[in-house]
């Protein structure tokens, strides 16, 4: 038979049997199964990155919040459960349930989980805070948390977040706790005794308003290069990119994320959401869509840069309401678990 006739009787042969299938009453089966990745965590895992949000136990309830985060997302950070108030609630008295259960759900939906966080001035348990503690007492207790938390989660978190926010907006240091007892020095150790209870994570330093050039990102720029200089086992950078739209966007974000990479440390996007003025309208959520967008690129401009975590996903769940009244609607789904324009713009620059 002539090529032609083969390719005329093909033709019959399909027409055919679409007739027969339609006659039928069957919809004809797809010729091979949707290649294209469906998540917002698949489309980034083809630029080898990340795409995460952060959880929270009380949300463990509501089902359907609880699929679309272990469907849609690649990575978790839980956004409490492992700060000290919860893991240390008495003077050498571990409770791991509720880190716990959010690790075994990101285990169970093949997530990453980035731990957060080892020292932060902030939600620390009141024997801490209350107590009075020569520095020698307050060191041990440092050590102590820091290594039974990090022993506890060894070979099941990729990141710690080991100091969180240790500098201020002009780039000195936080007068915090730790920092008025310790001096400085507390970061540094702090990165070692880390280091001892998981060799494997990696180590960061995690911060808000660092996401572009500025004084205190400068300071973390001199901070990190002296830390590396000295053998101290720092290895990321955390931008915690919590922005709002009355401020604008940050100036120099991939220069910002290249520089500290080109310092020889990871970066990651650790806690981002983008809030406006309420209500929303369909300007503010078309520049929040924007602005989702470039942050997202700014970071897949970058080698080192490893990943996005949004600080949960959906504006159900979000901590702005309560911390800056009249402003929101900061995440990629609404209250009602429904997409934003910000989602499809993050699924458009990850190649969706
Ligand atoms: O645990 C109590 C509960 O017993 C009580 O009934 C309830 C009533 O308000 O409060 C609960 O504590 C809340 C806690 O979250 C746990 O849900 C606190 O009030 C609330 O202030 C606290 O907010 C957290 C905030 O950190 C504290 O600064 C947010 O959920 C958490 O998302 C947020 O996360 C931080 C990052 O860790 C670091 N970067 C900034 C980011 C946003 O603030």
């Amino acid at each position: 038979m002539s090529t032609s006739r083969i390719r005329t009787a093909s033709r019959i042969v399909a027409a055919l049997s679409a007739a027969s299938c339609l006659a039928a009453g069957l919809a004809a089966a797809p010729a091979a199964a949707d290649p294209r990745p469906r998540t917002l965590g698949e489309l980034a895992k083809r630029h080898h990155k990340y795409f995460g949000s952060a959880t929270d136990n009380p949300e463990f309830t509501d089902a359907a919040y609880m699929e679309l985060l272990g469907s849609e997302f690649g990575q978790t950070t839980p956004g409490n459960a492992m700060k000290w108030y919860a893991t240390e609630p008495e003077r050498g008295v571990f409770d791991f349930a509720a880190a716990d259960e959010v690790v075994s759900f990101a285990k169970a939906h093949h997530q990453k989980v980035r731990g957060h966080t080892l020292v932060w001035h902030s939600q620390l348990p009141a024997w801490l805070t209350e107590g009075t503690w020569t520095a020698d007492e307050l060191r041990a207790i440092l050590k102590n948390h820091i290594q039974t938390v990090a022993r506890h989660y060894k070979g099941r978190v990729i990141h710690w977040d080991v100091v969180n926010e240790a500098l201020n907006e002009d780039g000195t240091y936080r007068e915090s706790l730790f920092y008025k007892a310790l001096g400085p020095g507390y970061i540094a150790d702090a990165l070692r005794w880390a280091h001892e209870a998981d060799p494997h994570a990696k180590l960061y330093l995690n911060d808000y308003n660092v996401d572009g050039i500025g004084p205190k990102s400068d300071a973390y720029y001199i901070l990190i290069k002296q830390l590396k200089a000295d053998g101290v086992p720092v290895e990321g950078f955390g931008l915690q990119g919590h922005l709002a739209l009355q401020y604008g966007f940050p100036a120099g974000v991939q220069e910002n994320i290249q520089r500290f990479a080109d310092l020889g440390v990871d970066v990651a996007i650790t806690e981002l959401d983008i809030r406006m003025p309420l209500p929303a309208t369909p300007e503010k959520l078309a520049t929040q869509a924007t602005w989702y967008a470039e942050y997202v690129k700014a970071c897949l401009a970058v080698e080192k840069c490893v990943g996005v975590t949004i600080w949960d996903y959906t504006d159900k769940y979000s901590w702005i309401p309560s911390v800056f009244p009249g402003e929101g609607a900061a995440l990629p789904y609404d209250e009602n678990l429904r997409p934003k324009p910000a989602y499809q713009a993050i699924r458009k620059v990850l190649g969706g």
